[in-house]
């Protein structure tokens, strides 16, 4: 299994906006933590993501219907 791989695990992440520019950040894996991406989603959109050897978190600016393997939580509210 390649890093990548194994650092997804398999897992999604469902992030629905609930308005109109919702910010999702990327943040780096490893001993520094920055932003490496960002993706705005308008109010309905949906993104469904996974973590890899690159993204080991992911920080949500707006409110959002967030889902993961570990529950469901509303940010921004
Ligand atoms: N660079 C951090 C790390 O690999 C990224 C990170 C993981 C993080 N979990 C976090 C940053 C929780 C803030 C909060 O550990």
């Amino acid at each position: 299994m390649s890093g990548d791989e194994d650092a997804a695990n398999g897992r999604y992440v469902v992030v629905k906006a609930l308005e109109d520019g919702v910010v999702i950040m990327g943040l780096t894996r490893g001993k520094d933590t920055r932003s490496h991406h960002s993706e705005r989603l308008d109010a309905g959109e949906v993104l469904v993501a996974q973590f890899t050897e690159l993204t080991a978190a992911i920080k949500i600016r707006g409110r959002a219907e967030i889902l993961t393997d570990v529950g469901k939580v509303e940010s921004g509210s």
